[in-house]
């Protein structure tokens, strides 16, 4: 493929993006607290995220092996650090969850398994074709930078996701209301510190996929950090009232 035509596809996700993050103003992701059974055949949660986001890391390996060039040690951490992220959510996130008996909806495993189709095409064709970092990369500022940014937003999401996990009890299902870390600025600092993890990302790959993927982030994340924040304050009469969706003091 040329980089003519990866470019292309790119900009056209990019596009799909723009359309996806408008759309999820007007219609909630239904998975999580958000799913219902309006949406066709269920499957169990956990299943649900294990397929869903394994599959980006099967799409990834394909084009990594169907490549042209082999990865260098930088292009090498780089996808090791896309992989790290992966394996976290795609094994240890769903082995943790508290979502005894929960059900996702199939469409929602099968559009995020498109979603990742995508995610792994860009990222593998990319570093198995395109990527070309030598070793002085690792003194370069966007490297340096970006790998703070990265490692900050991944310890915001983490935390916040083990923040909220640990709010039920072994057998519990429902809601309460979060506390701690960056719950007390913002109603989603998990949503947040993904945000912030993949701009980690796209600075430090100084990429195209790595800005397209940060776009596509933001495009998912802040509509359901929004929807969130609303369901908080309609369920919670005492949700506090100056607590943000996502950004502190602003959204
Ligand atoms: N890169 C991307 O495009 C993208 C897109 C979406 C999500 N993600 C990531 O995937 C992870 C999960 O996302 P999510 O939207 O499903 O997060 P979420 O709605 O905040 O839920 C995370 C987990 O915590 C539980 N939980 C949430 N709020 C709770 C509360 N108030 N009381 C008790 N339990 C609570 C949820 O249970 P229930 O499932 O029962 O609600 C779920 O198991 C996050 O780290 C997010 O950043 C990434």
């Amino acid at each position: 493929m040329s980089n003519e035509l990866y470019f292309t596809i790119a900009l056209s996700w990019i596009g799909i993006a723009v359309v996806t993050f408008v759309y999820l103003f007007k219609q909630k992701a239904p998975y999580g607290r958000h799913s219902n059974e309006r949406w066709g055949p269920m499957i169990d949660n956990r299943w649900g995220w294990f397929i869903m986001e394994v599959f980006v890391l099967v799409i990834l390996a394909y084009f990594l092996w169907d490549a042209k060039k082999q990865l260098t040690v930088v292009s090498g951490i780089m996808v090791g650090l896309f992989v790290f992220h992966y394996f976290n959510r795609s094994i240890i996130f769903p082995l943790r969850l508290k979502t005894n008996g929960k059900k996702m909806p199939v469409i929602i495993m099968v559009s995020a398994m498109f979603f990742n189709t995508m995610n792994g095409f860009f990222m593998g064709y990319y570093f198995g074709n395109f990527a070309s970092y030598t070793i002085d990369w690792f003194l370069d500022s966007r490297f340096i930078i970006g790998m703070m940014v990265f490692f900050t937003g991944m310890a915001i999401n983490w935390h916040s996701d083990a923040l909220l996990i640990n709010l039920r009890k072994p057998g519990e299902t429902g809601y309460k209301i979060p506390q701690g870390g960056l719950f007390k600025w913002v109603s989603c600092p998990n949503l947040l510190g993904e945000v912030i993890e993949w701009v980690g990302f796209g600075i430090l790959t100084w990429s195209l996929p790595g800005v397209v993927f940060a776009i596509w982030t933001f495009a998912n994340v802040v509509p359901r950090a929004i929807s969130h924040h609303k369901w908080y304050q309609e369920k919670f009469v005492d949700y506090p009232k100056d607590r943000k969706a996502i950004l502190p003091y602003l959204w």
